[in-house]
């Protein structure tokens, strides 16, 4: 993973209000669900196709698991998940707790930095297939250098050659105006350039690139889904599934 700089310690870290999650996250989750069911079902169809060859999950960043399909979840025998919101062991049991009960899945939270312990969390995690839960298009909201944030972002690719990983992240952001249709889920396996895919998309006016162009290795066949987060803000989701090279 790249340096952290001198920020050693994210400012973030356990606070209550992060810019990726916390309360305000939350409450906006949970009167969005309605709004997110067209995302969310295109998201759990992609998540039941993926089958890495373990029983054990190691889930980064997946606060409450608002968006993850308890289906999904249920087919692992252990989960470990790890996010630095105090909040989301909590909530996440709330959302998924008794589908887990029923599968008899194990759910253990670590309240630790995916970044600025990559190593020791994968190291500890050796069998486990690994899934970035809408995590790493997040960073740049944790490290205000732009280049270094891009970095450790795409630094993952290499760590996990040898591993089972998928990942959803954020790879644009902006105003979408209110009536119009949400544009349709689309494939490819080159990265989806920036500039061109808000056109395509219509995002308007100034749209958030969120530095993950190149998260997934060359080849990987990605998947873009939209999200309205907002009745007026669109992400642009990218979804892709790796297996060790
Ligand atoms: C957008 S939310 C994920 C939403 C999730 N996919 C869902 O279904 O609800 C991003 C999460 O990543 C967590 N996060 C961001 N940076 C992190 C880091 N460096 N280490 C651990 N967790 C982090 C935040 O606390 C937040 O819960």
């Amino acid at each position: 993973m790249a340096e952290s700089g001198e920020t050693a310690k994210d400012r973030y870290d356990g606070a209550l209000f992060i810019p990726s999650g916390g309360p305000v996250w939350h409450w906006r989750a949970l009167l969005r669900q309605w709004y997110w069911a067209g995302f969310k079902a295109e998201l759990a169809s992609l998540l039941n196709q993926w089958q890495p060859p373990s029983e054990h999950l190691l889930l980064l960043g997946p606060s409450a698991g608002w968006c993850l399909p308890s289906s999904f979840l249920s087919r692992f025998r252990t989960i470990d998940a790890v996010d630095i919101d105090p909040l989301a062991p909590a909530l996440f049991r709330f959302n998924h707790g008794v589908a887990l009960a029923r599968s008899g899945t194990r759910l253990h939270f670590h309240k630790r930095n995916v970044f600025r312990e990559f190593d020791p969390i994968l190291k500890s995690h050796p069998n486990h297939a690994i899934l970035f839960s809408n995590i790493l298009g997040q960073h740049l909201f944790h490290d205000e250098n732009e280049t270094r944030a891009r970095a450790t972002i795409e630094s993952v690719k290499g760590k996990l050659m040898a591993r089972h990983w998928a990942s959803f992240h954020d790879r644009l952001s902006g105003f979408y105006p209110k009536s119009t249709p949400l544009p349709t889920a689309r494939q490819s396996h080159i990265a989806f350039e920036g500039a061109a895919l808000a056109t395509e998309l219509g995002l308007s006016g100034e749209w958030l690139d969120h530095l993950t162009a190149n998260v997934l290795p060359e080849g990987t066949l990605r998947h873009l889904i939209a999200w309205p987060l907002l009745a007026d803000w669109l992400h642009s989701v990218e979804f892709g599934v790796v297996k060790p090279r």
